[in-house]
């Protein structure tokens, strides 16, 4: 804790922030391109990029777009680009046979990416909901989303990633087990160095609304996720589900949504000091560009507040659809 400040005048705080000289002495926290991961949505075809109405300048892009985008990134400095996958709705199933195919559109990208640009790591989302005919991130069967099937399937997703040559795996499915089920795989299977960011505190939210239209998940959802993701009023819960998480070989937790969780964050950085993400997820960013688009706040100004508030609650970094602009910003010395 601060110690109390002496008394006015011999305490003017008004000094140490009289110029940008000293403000940028007395900065605590600081935000740069390394705390950046960049989440994109990839959808099959050639050389076509199909807007999200939900959020704007965020597009589906084909394969090749993709690899684009990647070395956009990387030119940026932008350390890594997160993949998520939209699946024509007639590739669904209720079995989610595709998410473990080697071929899919996933891996296909992610092959195509690490060939075209290695210097950047690949992340992946470990999850059914693109896969699956209902929508949810488990196989479900006679209404319930049922686990342990579930990790089984993760477990052979994860590995197909592993072989694509993912970087980090990014389970954002919230079954229990998972992670040590797939690092146990992963060691089995040689892939000792892939990493995995476990989606260790996911609250069942409302602000994954854009998320759901872009990957084309809205149609297929029944009913929602409150059975697997947490109760946003909870915290201590999420204590023990990042204790567990990083027992079973997690390398990484996440906590998200990222804005209204910061205290989360918080906790969890002082409470476990290993590395911490949040992911300020599709709605936050729909909320702050649709606000910005209206006129009504400073977008850019907004958006690298918003990011420096993850630094400042503990986090290591972040994942947002911002990545690129930000980077921009902080080049051009914002
Ligand atoms: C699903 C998944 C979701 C997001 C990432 N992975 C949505 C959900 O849980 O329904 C949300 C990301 C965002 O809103 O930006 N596995």
């Amino acid at each position: 804790m601060a110690l109390p400040p002496a008394p006015f005048p011999a305490a003017r705080f008004r000094r140490m922030r009289s110029s940008a000289a000293l403000r940028g002495l007395m900065r605590e926290t600081t935000l740069t391109v390394d705390d950046l991961i960049w989440p994109v949505f990839v959808m099959e075809g050639e050389d076509t990029a199909t807007p999200i109405p939900s959020m704007p300048d965020v597009a589906r892009l084909t394969v090749d777009r993709v690899v684009q985008a990647a070395g956009e990134a990387a030119s940026l400095g932008i350390p890594a680009i997160c993949l998520f996958p939209y699946i024509e709705p007639s590739l669904k199933t209720p079995g989610c046979e595709l998410a473990w195919d080697p071929g899919n559109l996933s891996n296909r990208a992610t092959r195509a990416i690490k060939a075209a640009v290695p210097e950047i790591a690949v992340m992946t989302d470990v999850a059914l909901d693109p896969y699956n005919a209902n929508g949810h991130d488990g196989i479900v069967r006679d209404g319930v989303i049922v686990n342990d099937e579930t990790v089984e399937a993760l477990v052979r997703m994860a590995l197909a990633q592993a072989d694509a040559g993912a970087d980090i795996l990014g389970p954002s499915d919230m079954m229990d087990g998972r992670i040590g089920a797939m690092r146990s795989a992963l060691e089995a299977a040689g892939h000792e160095n892939v990493t995995i960011l476990s989606y260790a505190a996911k609250y069942a939210s409302a602000f994954y609304g854009p998320f759901r239209d872009a990957v084309g998940a809205s149609g297929a959802l029944k009913g929602d996720k409150k059975t697997y993701q947490m109760d946003p009023g909870n915290t201590d819960e999420a204590l023990r589900l990042i204790a567990r998480d990083l027992a079973e070989g997690a390398d990484m937790v996440m906590v998200k949504p990222g804005l209204p969780y910061l205290d989360i964050c918080r906790r969890v950085k002082d409470r476990f000091g290993v590395p911490t993400y949040a992911y300020q997820v599709s709605g936050e960013y729909a909320m702050i560009r649709g606000a910005a688009d209206n006129g009504w706040v400073d977008g850019d100004k907004v958006m690298m507040e918003s990011l420096i508030a993850f630094k400042r609650a503990g986090c290591d970094g972040i994942l947002t659809y911002f990545a690129p602009a930000a980077a921009r910003a902080l080049r051009a010395g914002g």
